[in-house]
């Protein structure tokens, strides 16, 4: 299939999106997808560029056999709107922030993560201020908003193969 390259975004892109890259990540190499959705993080804000993400986000996805200490923050440019399919805010704020940069015509859809994975209208709530428990609930949330996307995107597949006994 074409690649459908998913690009989630946070302000320092330390915390939430790295977290929602690896996860997303591990899911799509668990069903050998992760080729059909390419996906990376961007912040909104510049500074923590070049940096790995928050030693928080990654001890949390430690516990749950991901590694994204590899990963390095960087900020959202105007190529991420041509080079990505679907972009994903992980709050309102960041969302209009995306809004208001997005280039007029761009073809990305723009949306909040928990709307679009999980017909929920809310924020993933930043956890920098907090302690790890913090960490530990925005894990859970990108888990089931990451699972259903994952859902979706296999049974949207199945549809256009005009084959929803099989997604292979
Ligand atoms: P993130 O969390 O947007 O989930 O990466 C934050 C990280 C850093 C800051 C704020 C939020 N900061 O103010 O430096």
């Amino acid at each position: 299939m074409t690649p459908f390259p998913v690009l989630f975004v946070c302000l320092g892109n330390i915390c939430r999106s790295p977290l929602a890259e690896g996860i997303f990540r591990d899911m799509t190499m668990q069903n050998g997808r992760e080729h059909d959705y390419p996906t990376d993080s961007a912040g909104t804000g510049g500074w923590h560029i070049g940096y790995p993400p928050d030693a928080r986000s990654v001890q949390v996805a430690r516990e749950h056999g991901i590694d994204i200490s590899d990963l390095r923050a960087r900020r959202i440019e105007a190529s991420d709107f041509e080079r990505f399919e679907l972009i994903l805010a992980m709050d309102r704020s960041n969302l209009r922030h995306l809004q208001d940069m997005a280039p007029r015509q761009t073809a990305a859809t723009l949306a909040l993560f928990s709307a679009y994975a999980l017909g929920q209208e809310i924020d993933i709530p930043d956890p920098y201020y907090g302690g790890i428990e913090g960490f530990r609930d925005v894990y859970s949330m990108l888990f089931s908003g990451c699972r259903s996307l994952v859902t979706k995107f296999e049974a949207e597949r199945a549809s256009w193969s005009g084959n929803t006994s099989s997604v292979r």
